[in-house]
């Protein structure tokens, strides 16, 4: 039986992780969450396994050595899923400081960590694996609509949580050359699906749009970003973990490039086709509520991945078309308008007053 240490497993991906991974392997695997509850991070997510004997919650920062040293010591890890971060660019425009603790030292500890666990006078023990969890934003931007991130892009991040990330990579990266450390690195595009936080573009608009309030789009909205569909990330990651050889990097990335004013678009005229006749929040649901406003700080332009290698070498592909993935989206936020409630109460609200209502 594999031990997974899931780290920042209460937070969007991680979650969707957790629920894809406890569904597919059942009680073959054991799924060790460890997650400090940041404001991204949220139990409920996982309320469908907290109850399985082969699943644990530990409420750890990835930076406290001393705890992450425990984990290892009392269990026999054999992946660590690198999940847990500070991921949102515009916060890490206001304070870049907590980006450089988690996302660079936290990643270094975890490291460690699994460097002493795992390393033998022979080298590492067979049959473990680390995979960092890492974003196309370390490529930079494109600024032209022609061409794509590859692998071998040069690294050239613009943003504070870019630069943090690139720097968790070149650690992992060093790891793995100095020490033949058996990882791997996954770079992929934006996810968008259940349990996003509602700071994010795609559950911003949906929220936003529900309750007749203003879409903010940065700019122009002319900004691309390449969609990709949760849980067919999730099954990359599996494949990446079961599959890949130690060292290679993987672009994944959902062929499906969108202007950002072609989202909100596209999320109004999806929930007016799914809201029924008499439902009271169409009445202001119209492109009459996008507005335009201030554009982020060095906003990348645009993001396009080509998974050719991960096609090539592990057979994996997008499945969901972005026609179906924003349905089953909005289809799980409409039934989970509770979940968003809540999650919009408290810290985040304070934050978004911050950012929308009294201007940046
Ligand atoms: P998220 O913000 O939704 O969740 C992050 C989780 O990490 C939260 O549960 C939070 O509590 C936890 N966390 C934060 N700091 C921690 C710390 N010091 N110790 C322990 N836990 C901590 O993020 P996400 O969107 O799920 O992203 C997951 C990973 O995927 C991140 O590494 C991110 O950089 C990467 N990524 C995300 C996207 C995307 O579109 N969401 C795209 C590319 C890469
Ligand atoms: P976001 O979801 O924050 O992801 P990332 O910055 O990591 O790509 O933003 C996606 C795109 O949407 C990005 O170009 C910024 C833009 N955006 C808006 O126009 N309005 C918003 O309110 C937000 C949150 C993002």
């Amino acid at each position: 039986m594999k031990t997974y240490l899931v780290t920042g497993g209460a937070g969007f991906i991680g979650s969707n992780f957790i629920l894809y991974m406890l569904k597919k392997y059942k009680d073959a695997i054991k799924v060790i969450n460890v997650d400090c509850l940041t404001y991204a991070g949220n139990l409920e997510n996982l309320k469908e396994v907290e109850k399985l004997d082969n699943y644990k919650f530990l409420k750890i920062d990835i930076c406290d050595k001393e705890a992450i040293l425990e984990i290892f010591e009392t269990y026999d890890i054999d992946y660590v899923i690198h999940f847990a971060a500070e991921s949102h660019v515009d916060r890490s425009i206001r304070n870049p400081e907590v980006f450089v603790n988690t996302n660079v030292l936290g990643t270094l500890n975890l490291l460690n960590a699994a460097k002493i666990a795992w390393e033998t006078d022979e080298g590492f023990k067979p049959g473990k694996k680390y995979i960092q969890v890492s974003t196309d934003e370390v490529y930079g931007a494109l600024e032209g609509d022609e061409g794509y991130f590859y692998e071998t892009t040069p690294l050239d991040p613009h943003s504070p949580y870019s630069a943090s990330k690139t720097s968790a990579d070149l650690l992992v990266k060093s790891y793995v050359d100095t020490y033949q450390f058996p990882a791997n690195i996954t770079r992929c595009s934006n996810n968008y699906g259940p349990y996003q936080f509602p700071e994010k573009l795609i559950p911003l608009v949906i929220n936003n749009a529900l309750k007749g309030e203003k879409l903010p789009v940065y700019g122009t909205g002319k900004n691309v970003r390449d969609w990709l569909y949760v849980e067919d990330h999730c099954k990359a990651i599996d494949l990446v973990t079961e599959k890949a050889t130690v060292g290679e990097v993987y672009n994944i990335g959902g062929h499906n490039e969108k202007k950002n004013i072609e989202i909100v678009k596209i999320i109004i005229d999806t929930l007016l086709e799914m809201l029924p006749a008499d439902d009271e929040r169409r009445k202001h649901l119209s492109y009459d509520l996008i507005t335009y406003v201030e554009d982020r700080k060095g906003h990348d332009f645009r993001y396009a991945i080509a998974p050719d290698k991960i096609k090539n070498d592990l057979g994996w592909e997008p499945e969901t078309p972005f026609s179906k993935g924003i349905k089953l989206t909005i289809a799980w936020y409409l039934e989970n308008m509770d979940w968003m409630e809540r999650v919009t109460k408290g810290e985040y609200q304070k934050y978004y007053e911050m950012m929308y209502t009294t201007g940046k």
